[in-house]
């Protein structure tokens, strides 16, 4: 199995070597390792560079549109034709904390969408609050990608999915009446990925403790019993749109 987004940062984790040891004994074989900062970034780099089962997304998330620097985004480009960095991520939107900066947000998200394009890469999006900005913004470039932490409405789905994007599901589809059940139920297998957002987003029955990739199992558990299929059915699929999308190795 594959964790497609979490964030293996030192800030969380002190020892990366034992959460990608115990994921392993959960039969978690690779990992999608998503930068949102100046700092986080150089540290996926270093990561992927480190472990051959980590691959690696650089961008800035829309959080740290205050704090963020030109060179954070020269630092983006410059790591892009690392073979190990997949995608442009963590971007996007957040209106949940405020609105006051909505048009700095947009402003960034834009800046990276641009780049995306320039050099063909995927987006790893994050959308909160935020979404018919959100998809307004997409509509204008060409670019594919995942909708990362996807919580919108089965409507709201098909729209992304005219579009060629994937959608994000973690370990909020466990927690009691998550809405969001319902409108996975109903997602075709070929548009789904399964991720932890890893140190967040713990799933039940472990809510409370802090996440880590080996989640994925009970993650894909839930979603197979959800859906009606078998874990290697749904595992199946969901790394087939991995390897689509980002044309990398999702094998041991
Ligand atoms: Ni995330």
């Amino acid at each position: 199995m594959v964790d497609s987004h979490c964030h293996l940062f030192k800030e969380y984790y002190d020892d990366i070597d034992s959460i990608i040891k115990l994921a392993k004994e959960n039969h978690i074989n690779k990992y999608i390792t998503d930068g949102v900062d100046g700092k986080t970034n150089e540290e996926v780099v270093e990561v992927v560079n480190k472990y051959p089962e980590v691959y690696g997304t650089l961008g800035i998330h829309p959080e740290n549109v205050d704090s963020y620097q030109e060179k954070d985004l020269k630092f983006i480009v410059d790591n892009l034709n690392n073979k190990k960095i997949i995608a442009i991520g963590e971007i996007g939107l957040d209106y949940y904390y405020t609105k006051d900066n909505k048009d700095k947000q947009i402003l960034l998200f834009e800046k990276q969408l641009l780049l995306a394009e320039k050099y063909q890469m995927p987006v790893i999006i994050h959308s909160r609050e935020a979404t018919l900005d959100t998809l307004n913004i997409l509509k204008k470039y060409h670019v594919k990608g995942i909708i990362h932490s996807f919580s919108g409405s089965l409507e709201t789905a098909r729209e992304y999915m005219k579009m060629g994007y994937l959608l994000g599901v973690n370990g909020v589809i466990t927690f009691k009446n998550a809405k969001i059940k319902d409108v996975i139920k109903e997602i075709p297998l070929d548009y789904l990925v399964l991720e932890t957002d890893s140190p967040y987003l713990t799933p039940e029955p472990f809510r409370g403790k802090q996440n880590s990739p080996m989640h994925i199992k009970d993650i894909a558990t839930f979603v197979a019993t959800l859906k009606n299929i078998s874990l290697e059915e749904l595992e199946t699929a969901t790394n087939n749109n991995l390897v689509k999308l980002f044309n990398i190795n999702v094998e041991n």
